[in-house]
């Protein structure tokens, strides 16, 4: 299979080059729809950082967090430097040694065994400090980066995990401006929280990283080779979506395989709506839980008939939130819009809702 370079990106890319070349002082909540490139864009950058950088990468993706054993063991990467006993005698050499990046915070085993015997997670906490201390002391420019973090969004240990996590990030940034902490997340009900989080107000940024706009689409599947009708068909179908257009660069019959994707998501949005004829799905929102309607469900679907985008206010709630849940539906809270997570939903939508009025 061919290789796929890396492409575009330069607004974005300045944006996060800017945040890294001042003090740290804002957490960054880099959100966008699904499978837009968050991660791709923020990896690839982290590999073309200069060496005083320090970038501390964990992926909740797909980790199964269910208890403090569980998130501890995702935070920390317990391979490093077993011989070491204590926490400051293992950092010096270690800041000095060590490669650019790390997939979790680093730690001996002992300390690791040691440290979090009591299952305290102030310790980690205090743990993460110390290290990210100890690189910023010695000439480092930590970063730390946690993806996919609304993983985590309803774990209790003693207390919502999350807010004593967002507490540690105001501390690395805003008040201590040791570490450059981004938060990144395709989960847009977890940034409407975070938005109207009261303890985050005016300690945090956001950046949007979107699928590619119509430019970037056009120049990415010329370079691969489309056709003037083949980039035409592609937009078309699947907007800017990094991972739709690496689907369609891949195959022959670029225009079958494009209306086979619309084909699939008109059906999974068909059963969605069947689904609702027969049950009455519950959306819990803050403290209480609501029955969703398929009427409302349709009326939001109804008003992108004519529309991409459309205003956050006046929706009904639990039906928003359902469809955003199942994404269908994306939110900017930055912006207080709502759209569909791609050109294909957005196409889906239109076709069902076609369907239903003959
Ligand atoms: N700038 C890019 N250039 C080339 N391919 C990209 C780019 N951004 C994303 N992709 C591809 O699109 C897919 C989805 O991207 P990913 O970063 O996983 O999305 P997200 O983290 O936003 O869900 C990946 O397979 C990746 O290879
Ligand atoms: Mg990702």
């Amino acid at each position: 299979m061919k290789r796929i370079e890396f492409h575009d990106r330069e607004k974005e890319t300045e944006e996060i080059r800017d945040i890294l070349n001042s003090e740290p002082s804002l957490i960054t909540f880099v959100y966008g729809p699904i499978n837009s490139g968050k991660t791709t864009l923020i990896t690839h950058l982290v590999d073309q950082l200069p060496e005083d950088y320090k970038v501390f990468y964990i992926n909740l993706r797909g980790r199964f967090i269910r208890n403090y054993d569980d998130f501890i063991k995702v935070l920390f990467d317990v391979e490093h430097v077993a011989r070491y006993e204590r926490i400051k005698e293992f950092l010096k050499p270690m800041a000095a040694v060590l490669p650019e990046s790390y997939n979790g915070i680093p730690i001996s085993k002992d300390t690791f065994l040691n440290l979090f015997k009591e299952k305290e997670i102030e310790d980690a906490f205090v743990y993460i400090e110390t290290v990210l201390r100890a690189f910023y002391e010695s000439g480092h420019v930590p970063v730390l980066i946690i993806d996919e973090l609304q993983v985590i969004g309803d774990m209790k240990i003693d207390g919502y995990l999350i807010y004593k996590l967002f507490n540690l990030f105001v501390r690395l940034t805003k008040e201590l401006h040791l570490a450059h902490v981004f938060v990144v997340t395709s989960d847009s009900l977890f940034i409407e929280q975070v938005y109207s989080e009261a303890m985050l107000s005016g300690r945090c940024e956001y950046l949007l990283v979107d699928d590619f706009d119509e430019v970037a689409t056009t120049a990415f599947m010329k370079e691969h080779g489309a056709t003037d009708d083949e980039t035409i068909i592609t937009w078309e179908y699947c907007g800017g979506k990094p991972m739709c257009l690496l689907k369609l660069i891949r195959a022959d019959e670029k225009e079958m395989v494009a209306k086979k994707m619309l084909a699939t998501r008109v059906n999974q949005l068909k059963d969605l709506l069947d689904y609702l004829d027969y049950t009455q799905p519950r959306m819990v929102i803050g403290e209480d839980e609501y029955m969703v309607e398929k009427e409302d469900i349709v009326g939001i679907l109804a008003r992108l008939a004519s529309l991409e985008c459309i205003d956050d206010q006046g929706l009904d709630r639990p039906a928003k939130h359902y469809l955003i849940k199942n994404n269908i539906l994306f939110l900017d809270p930055d912006v207080g819009i709502i759209k569909p997570q791609s050109r294909l939903n957005l196409l889906a939508i239109r076709t069902v809702l076609g369907g239903m009025q003959n």
